[in-house]
């Protein structure tokens, strides 16, 4: 993962601070060795002292998930010279992630690097913490499976319903829009040979659900909601087969999508031949 998409986590993520009473917002995205990116913010509190910082908040929130192994964090803040991580972030990133390499950037472009310990050359503790972070508390192997799973949108819906109840009943032969991140436009390198494409995303506005319930179009018979296609599953993930219209660069026009606008897409699949055929 480049440094620029690490800086994009972390300014999204500064979106979601918490921080009215210093009024300076800070993000944090913090890299682990197999990838998953984990994002923090800082949080305030009217005792000022029980404020939070982004660092602080990211590596934290990436241990308790059941991380172990980190490469680098990126931090952002609106500033110039890009903001660095407080001493105490400093000291907490030691013990937890290690030696990883810390880039900064502001809302300008302005981009810094260097690593932990050129910004904390003495740190106190054993260097062993930070060389065997293993060694913090394992989770037990038959639990690993519930480690949460976290997704990063790769584009979104542009489509002419905004809420889930405004979507037509002829939502098949209407047309919509999938952005798919520039960034990641090479991915989309010959899909324009696809009639149909499979749009997988994540259904932002769905709220709870339950494990049995009536299927629509099937009267009042009840299935579990792992036999049915309902929205509301324990995780709102969709899976749309649509037309694929036309590719312009990174947008493609769809016809038949069920998604309101804003929906976060999370992966585009092409269609299996259906094997009768
Ligand atoms: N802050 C961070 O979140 N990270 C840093 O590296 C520096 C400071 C926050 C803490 C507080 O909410 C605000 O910035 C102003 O000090």
């Amino acid at each position: 993962m480049n440094t620029k998409t690490l800086l994009a986590a972390a300014r999204a993520a500064r979106m979601r601070a918490y921080a009215p009473y210093s009024k300076f917002p800070v993000g944090a995205a913090l890299l682990t060795e197999e990838g998953a990116l984990i994002t923090g913010a800082n949080m305030e509190n009217a005792s000022h002292g029980l404020t939070t910082c982004a660092e602080r908040a990211a590596v934290w929130t990436a241990v308790h998930a059941g991380h172990r192994r980190f490469k680098s964090i990126a931090v952002t803040a609106d500033c110039s010279p890009p903001v660095t991580p407080c001493g105490a972030c400093r000291q907490v990133l030691w013990e937890l992630a290690g030696n990883i390499a810390i880039i900064m950037g502001n809302l300008n472009e302005e981009t810094r690097e260097t690593t932990l310990l050129e910004l904390l050359p003495k740190p106190f503790g054993s260097a062993k913490w930070a060389e065997n972070p293993t060694s913090l508390a394992s989770i037990r192997d038959e639990e690993s499976w519930r480690i949460p799973v976290i997704f990063h949108p790769v584009g979104y819906m542009i489509s002419d319903y905004d809420e889930p109840g405004a979507i037509p009943k002829n939502y098949k032969e209407l047309l919509s829009q999938v952005v798919i991140d520039p960034d990641m436009e090479e991915g989309l390198y010959r899909l324009e040979e696809e009639k149909k494409i499979n749009i997988i995303s994540y259904l932002h506005r769905a709220r709870g659900y339950n494990l049995k319930d009536k299927r629509s179009g099937r009267g009042d018979e009840v299935y579990g909601v792992f036999a049915c296609r309902a929205p509301l599953r324990p995780n709102a993930i969709a899976q749309t087969t649509v037309d694929l219209v036309e590719r312009n660069k990174n947008v493609l026009t769809v016809r038949g999508a069920d998604l309101i606008n804003k929906t976060p897409v999370l992966d585009l699949k092409t269609v299996l031949p259906d094997p009768k055929i």
